[in-house]
């Protein structure tokens, strides 16, 4: 659809971090507050009557749990649809998906194997898409993690360095991105085999540069470690790429966020970990079970961070917000 001036109109999606480009911050203060409501017992309802769909092709313990309960919480409802449940599993098309479910509800989360079914959910959807992950990002991941950061670090990111340690996938290219929109300095550890598409490295970097932060991208553990304030990790094997478990379980052998990491890094630096974890592969016991850790945090803050991002694309406008 589009306007008078000829400007395209309809529904706003979300999926990649880069479609918060201009939002991060002010969707970052929002979880905040509503995080501080939901701990102080003041849930408000501003969202009776709306609908979430949420498609997932692949399993999920906190994206799934984290939107039905933020819909809940903000007083709507959500409707989880496996695949193999659905007409889509036995053929029925994603536009033809697409445009029913939009009959019916006031959203779509869509966990995918593929980024272009995304896009094309999204392309015949008539209200917004939410990426729950796919095979090129996990934005409403990357919101939590901010949030997070932003929490240790009294909302401010600036001078801050976070390290990532690990595969080129989906989580790192949103945590790529969105540290970069952020003003975050950044470096990630990555296998040469593995890094992310050159045009993702050099987004970044253009981003990071406008934003007077830094964005590299190395191949030693210890070399990204050194004088980091944190650092991230996420499994070698993600869903999809079992097939490549045992050259995947070797490239990474020297990727392990331990102790000694830690170290490297600087004294007061934590580690971070999307979840589920593989203990002892990627990252350690010790490390996942001590103190210097912001994970169960970043776990927690899916569900603010959800419900800022919900708010945002199926709330009422800016300016209109129920508080
Ligand atoms: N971090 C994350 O997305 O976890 P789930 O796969 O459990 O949703
Ligand atoms: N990179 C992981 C993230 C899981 C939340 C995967 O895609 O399986």
């Amino acid at each position: 659809m589009r306007t008078k001036s000829g400007k395209a109109t309809g529904p706003r999606h979300l999926l990649s971090i880069l479609d918060l480009q201009d939002d991060l911050p002010d969707l970052l203060k929002r979880a905040s507050v509503l995080k501080a409501q939901r701990r102080a017992g003041r849930l408000t309802k501003p969202f009776a009557g709306k609908a979430l769909a949420m498609i997932f092709e692949k399993p999920s313990t906190r994206t799934r749990s984290s939107f039905e309960l933020a819909m809940t919480e903000l007083g709507g409802h959500a409707v989880y649809l496996s695949p193999g449940d659905m007409q889509l599993g036995r053929g029925e098309t994603i536009p033809d998906t697409a445009r029913v479910l939009s009959r019916y509800y006031h959203g779509i989360t869509y966990r995918a194997f593929r980024h272009q079914d995304e896009e094309s959910l999204a392309r015949w959807s008539s209200i917004p898409v939410i990426n729950a992950l796919d095979d090129r990002e996990h934005p409403c991941q990357i919101v939590a993690d901010l949030l997070t950061l932003s929490e240790r670090w009294k909302g401010s990111f600036r001078g801050r360095r976070l390290a990532y340690i690990g595969d080129g996938n989906n989580v790192l290219v949103s945590l790529l991105l969105g540290s970069a929109l952020m003003g975050l300095d950044f470096v990630a550890a990555i296998p040469e085999d593995y890094r992310p598409p050159a045009e993702v490295i050099g987004k970044a970097r253009a981003l990071a540069g406008e934003a007077h932060a830094t964005s590299e991208i190395v191949v030693s553990p210890q070399e990204a470690a050194k004088g980091a304030d944190a650092l991230y990790t996420d499994v070698w094997v993600s869903m999809g790429d079992e097939s490549e478990e045992a050259e995947r379980k070797e490239a990474f052998a020297g990727y392990q966020v331990d102790r000694a990491l830690l170290e490297r890094a600087k004294p007061g630096a934590f580690a971070l970990h999307d979840l589920p974890a593989h203990r002892g592969l990627e990252i350690t016991d010790e490390v996942m079970d001590g103190d210097r850790q912001a994970i169960w945090d970043q776990a927690e803050n899916r569900l603010h961070a959800q419900k800022a991002i919900l708010e945002l694309l199926l709330g009422p406008p800016k300016g209109r917000r129920s508080r």
